[in-house]
């Protein structure tokens, strides 16, 4: 038999895998930077343009940073983050359209509030639904940690979390739920480019909108309150709101009436080609490579220590220290989802280092996937047979060597269609990468729907990425079993 050379093998991976981790831990440290978090999918506030996000908050937040002499920078990420983003330290402010209430100022401050808005309701063309009343009973669909969910949830019942406003209003529209409960202004423009809905003329509640700054920053807190008071005395702020005003259904879908190939050529063209928006699709691809990657090498690394090191403790009762925090690691790691765990190690763990967001998944996929490689290397390792490492020993081998150069090449071996299968779960687990505002492939797509308000076609476009990644990936592990096969003759 071929004898592989474990140690070679590790070394290359930590190797590849440092390499990696200084490649994406650039960020540098800059004292003149003004980091503001978003969710763009509310149009006129906070929505891409390109790859730039616009809106009136972008837009006043540039404004202010420019007035102050600050470099922006505008991050990305779910509705029910941003104030945790403040929160954490990971932002100095978030503008998102968010509304002052009560709950919220225990966590974060506000800023004096710059403009008001209602909560209002989106149903069908010839929908029953008149008012509050009618609600009670109906599906209804809102944003998920909005003002929106929390009045529905207190009042009316449970309604369907969408992770954005688009994606609540085309569930209406097809049918699945009858009524979107949604700020107005957003309302206007989700009304605006989807025929067939409008908006009932009583509303919900009143709001105010204002930026929220952490806790403990009366600098900035003042910093914001004067530049936003000047603004709104020299005419900026109503300047910028104009400049949203009007701007509505630039990209009506084509009708259904022109037929299914050129809705289907057209929706093309505007989902992909228009502004370039492939790109979207091709950097949240390179994204999601990157990290799956290294997300890969690292488990691997993981994986086999902790799997020789609770084999050996299995085998000769050595290692008992190791084998207990290894049993502990996989406990947590397995008993916990990954989306939980990228979270702690992003607000919790991360919480006061500025590193690469890149960094921050590889390690939590890299962590998560560790336990289960390890699980399965051990299974491996403990297939092959008893003998194998009596027959290393006799020769004069030593425990390790016997098992790096006979009993871990054959295990590995054993186990490579049920490791392939864990790499190919955990290329698709990272889709949820877009919670800590990564641009992964699945957020590319988000994107592109946030700007479309397309559902079926950039959903479509992400799944089949996804699945010639994979078809390439179970193709390429398939080589890699024959020509390991070959080898053993
Ligand atoms: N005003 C509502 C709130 O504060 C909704 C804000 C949603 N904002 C957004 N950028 N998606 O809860």
């Amino acid at each position: 038999m071929k004898e592989y050379n474990c140690k070679k093998i590790l070394l290359l991976l930590l190797a590849s895998m440092l390499c990696l981790f200084t490649a994406c831990g650039e960020k540098a440290e800059n004292r003149q930077k003004l980091i503001m978090v978003t969710n763009a999918t509310f149009p006129p506030y906070e929505f891409y343009q390109g790859s730039k996000i616009v809106g009136i908050d972008a837009d006043m937040v540039r404004e202010i940073a420019r007035r102050n002499n600050l470099e922006l920078i505008i991050e990305d990420m779910a509705f029910d983050s941003v104030i945790a983003a403040v929160q954490t330290g990971k932002a100095d402010v978030a503008a998102s359209g968010i509304t002052v209430t009560e709950d919220r100022k225990k966590q974060i401050d506000f800023t004096t509030s710059y403009v008001k808005a209602d909560q209002v309701i989106i149903v069908r063309d010839g929908s029953d639904i008149n008012g509050a009343e009618s609600l009670k009973g109906r599906r209804i669909g809102v944003q998920h940690g909005t003002t929106g969910d929390t009045y529905v949830t207190a009042n009316i019942g449970e309604p369907d979390r969408f992770q954005d406003g688009a994606l609540a209003v085309a569930s209406l529209a097809t049918g699945k739920i009858d009524a979107v409960v949604l700020d107005s202004a957003p309302a206007q423009e989700h009304v605006a480019r989807n025929a067939g809905l409008h908006i009932l003329p009583t509303s919900l509640a009143s709001e105010e909108y204002a930026m929220a700054i952490r806790k403990n920053r009366p600098e900035l807190l003042l910093m914001f309150n004067k530049t936003l008071m000047d603004m709104q005395l020299d005419g900026t702020m109503a300047a910028i709101t104009a400049k949203y005003q009007g701007e509505k259904t630039k990209e009506h879908t084509a009708t259904q009436s022109s037929g299914i190939g050129s809705w289907l050529a057209h929706s093309f063209e505007i989902n992909f080609v228009k502004d370039g928006r492939w790109k979207y699709l091709l950097n949240g691809f390179l994204v999601t490579i990157e990290i799956s990657f290294c997300a890969v090498l690292m488990g691997l690394a993981i994986g086999f220590l902790v799997a020789v090191i609770r084999s050996t403790h299995d085998q000769t009762g050595r290692h008992t220290v190791l084998n207990i925090l290894c049993h502990l690691y996989l406990t947590v790691v397995r008993g916990t989802p990954v989306v939980v765990q990228l979270l702690i190690i992003y607000f919790v763990i991360f919480a006061a280092v500025d590193v690469s967001k890149v960094l921050v998944a590889i390690v939590a996929f890299g962590v998560n996937s560790g336990a289960y490689v390890a699980e399965i290397i051990r299974s491996g390792i403990m297939a092959v047979d008893h003998g194998q490492m009596e027959a290393g020993r006799s020769l004069g081998l030593s425990y390790g060597s016997t098992m790096r150069s006979v009993i871990l090449p054959q295990a590995f071996k054993n186990v490579l269609p049920a490791l392939g299968n864990e790499f190919i779960v955990l290329l698709k687990e990272t889709s949820v990468c877009g919670y800590i505002a990564l641009q992964d492939l699945t957020k590319g797509g988000d994107i592109i729907r946030s700007q479309t308000y397309d559902a079926f076609l950039p959903l479509i476009a992400v799944a089949l990425i996804y699945l010639i990644v994979v078809v390439c990936l179970s193709q390429l592990l398939k080589k890699l079993e024959i020509h390991l096969k070959k080898n053993e003759r």
